[in-house]
């Protein structure tokens, strides 16, 4: 543990992804040659911690974890990123958690599968042995890809104990009132957020609208990340837009999780949430400009890069 760092809990799922590149992805019932096929370190919670982590966090990982290769190899990845793996546990039985991903190449989107093996079998019991970590966290983040109990056993303790809580949910499953309620700021994305409600994100009156519908549900603050358009706040004072820099996406894979575990960063170092938010956006921008999850995640001295050249780009306009 460092005092000087800020410290982060992260709650949430641990995969190997293994993403497959092509020129344009299948239809149904089509063959296709792809480009390349790699292995690489995924799940959302993961990501989220190892991009936290990277920009200066001190952060622990509560997750599952199967007695596999894949396995051992994710706990030896947080131990790489100086993650705290003491809340890393592992299932006798079932194999760790795999996300096939295929990426197109001439747009850089993405689709995944989850197949959660041991990230499943997380319990809340597992959670509370982790109270008094997350309880000395400044920020707690959750996701949806361990079971739902979790994420309410979590938020309960950190919202008990005053830490910020965010709720990432994503994927979109239907989502209990109360752990709307836990969350200090519910984070999905623009598909998360049109599941979720049933109202298109596609304009920026639905973004709103579906934002504030998330707010009626119970979230105090809703930042909804719309891709290359930015991100959207909305808090019962208001809302407010922030802009993206537009850049040529090579694979989004996992930019939704370098947003997040920047801005949980961020807001960890005592930054308003404008703020964190419009550096997190910036840390998002350059994941789609680099190839895989993880890999693709940039270091903190990219980071810094980013931040003094859009210093420099803002005092010009000025
Ligand atoms: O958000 C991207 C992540 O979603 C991938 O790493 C994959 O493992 C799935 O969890």
């Amino acid at each position: 543990m460092n005092a000087q760092k800020p410290k982060i809990c992260v709650v949430g799922s641990a995969m190997t992804d293994q993403i497959t590149r092509a020129p344009r992805l299948p239809v149904a019932g089509e063959t296709l040659m792809a480009t390349s096929y790699t292995l690489g370190f995924g799940g959302k919670g993961s990501n989220q911690a190892v991009m936290a982590a990277r920009l200066g966090a001190d952060v622990s990982m509560v997750a599952k974890l199967g007695r596999d290769l894949f396995g051992q190899n994710t706990l030896e990845n947080y131990v790489s990123h100086g993650i705290n793996t003491e809340f890393v546990f592992w299932d006798e039985q079932l194999p760790s958690g795999v996300a096939p991903i295929w990426v197109d190449e001439t747009t850089g989107q993405n689709q995944i599968l989850v197949v959660p093996g041991a990230n499943a079998a997380l319990t809340p019991a597992e959670v509370r042995r982790a109270a008094s970590q997350i309880a000395q966290s400044a920020v707690l983040v959750c996701q949806n890809e361990i079971p739902m109990a979790c994420n309410r056993e979590a938020l309960s303790i950190a919202r008990a104990k005053g830490v910020l809580t965010i709720f990432n949910p994503a994927p979109a499953v239907p989502t209990p009132a109360d752990i709307w309620a836990l969350a200090d700021i519910a984070t999905p994305n623009e598909v998360e957020a049109a599941l979720l409600t049933g109202v298109s994100t596609q304009d920026d009156e639905g973004a709103l609208q579906a934002a504030r519908v998330l707010c009626e549900r119970g979230a105090k603050t809703v930042l909804l990340t719309l891709g290359a358009r930015g991100a959207l706040v909305v808090e019962e004072s208001g809302h407010h837009w922030i802009a993206a820099k537009p850049v040529q996406a090579v694979d989004t894979t996992g930019a939704g999780d370098a947003f997040m575990g920047s801005l949980a960063f961020f807001l960890a170092t005592g930054q308003s949430l404008r703020e964190a938010a419009t550096r997190a956006c910036r840390v998002a921008s350059l994941s789609v400009s680099k190839t895989g999850t993880q890999t693709s995640f940039p270091t903190a001295a990219e980071v810094a890069a980013a931040e003094v050249a859009a210093t420099e780009v803002a005092t010009t306009e000025n």
